[in-house]
């Protein structure tokens, strides 16, 4: 194994925001989700719950969260139903992330030619989302709320090693937190248990090499910027 070969798989994994409608192979999809189980996690509790939506449970979620997202849009009180089971985000936005957060947003919606005026448009691209940006596999990823925030900590290892095993699969992935509210509609539909929270979702498919949107490459803040060496 080189460094290189690794690094490659990691530094090539990005947001990818249009996919192709390109089948992926099943055994792809069990074989990402094998290697990603040897992520590391507390005492080898393994939180993780994969669902996969492809095909007609896959559209129908589409249709019915797309549905929930458009009804709030023309009737704001609505929002109010739909909560996130856990803060993914602050509360209050203070800097240096909301700076780098303003910056991404801007950056992506400057490259689609959408203005902070345009709020059709920004519904539409927001709404990508919930048709898995046209990836024609969709995951949901739970936990059993028992469990401690640690659990959160190892799901994100796992997370990432589905990232990164995608790729050497010539796939692409979009992890996505936007459907964190709609875990009312979400939980049913994928028939997950009474004690289970959506963590998020994520799409999986081949990206588009041609959409415009898949040329949006995020920065990083320098290894200086966030290391303290003590000696
Ligand atoms: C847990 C998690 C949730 C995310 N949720 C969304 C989302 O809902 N929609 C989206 O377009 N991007 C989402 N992202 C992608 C981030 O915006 C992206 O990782 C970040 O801007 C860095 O860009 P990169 O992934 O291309 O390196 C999420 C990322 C993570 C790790």
């Amino acid at each position: 194994m080189t460094a290189a070969i690794v690094d490659d798989a990691i530094r090539s994994r990005m947001s990818v925001r249009a996919f192709l409608p390109k089948d992926v192979a099943r055994e792809d999809i069990e074989a990402i989700l094998d290697v990603a189980s040897r992520a590391p996690s507390g005492t080898n509790c393994q939180p993780w719950k994969v669902y996969v939506l492809q095909g007609a449970s896959r559209d129908a979620l589409v249709d019915k969260t797309c549905a929930a997202h458009d009804a709030i849009r023309a009737n704001p009180e609505l929002a109010a139903q739909y909560q996130e089971e856990y803060d993914y985000y602050p509360a209050q936005w203070v800097s240096p992330y909301i700076d780098r957060r303003r910056k991404n947003g801007w950056g992506l919606y400057g490259l689609l030619g959408i203005g902070k005026a345009d709020k059709d448009k920004m519904h539409v691209q927001h709404q990508r989302n919930f048709r898995f940006f046209d990836a024609p596999v969709g995951l949901m990823f739970t936990v059993d709320k028992v469990m401690g925030r640690g659990s959160l900590v190892d799901y994100g290892a796992f997370l990432q090693n589905i990232m990164v095993a995608a790729r050497g699969r010539g796939l692409h992935t979009c992890p996505q937190a936007a459907w964190n509210g709609f875990s009312s509609i979400i939980l049913p539909h994928i028939g997950a248990g009474e004690g289970e929270m959506l963590v998020c979702g994520m799409s999986l498919g081949y990206a588009d090499p041609d959409a415009p949107v898949n040329t949006f490459h995020t920065p990083r803040v320098p290894v200086a910027d966030f290391t303290r060496w003590m000696e």
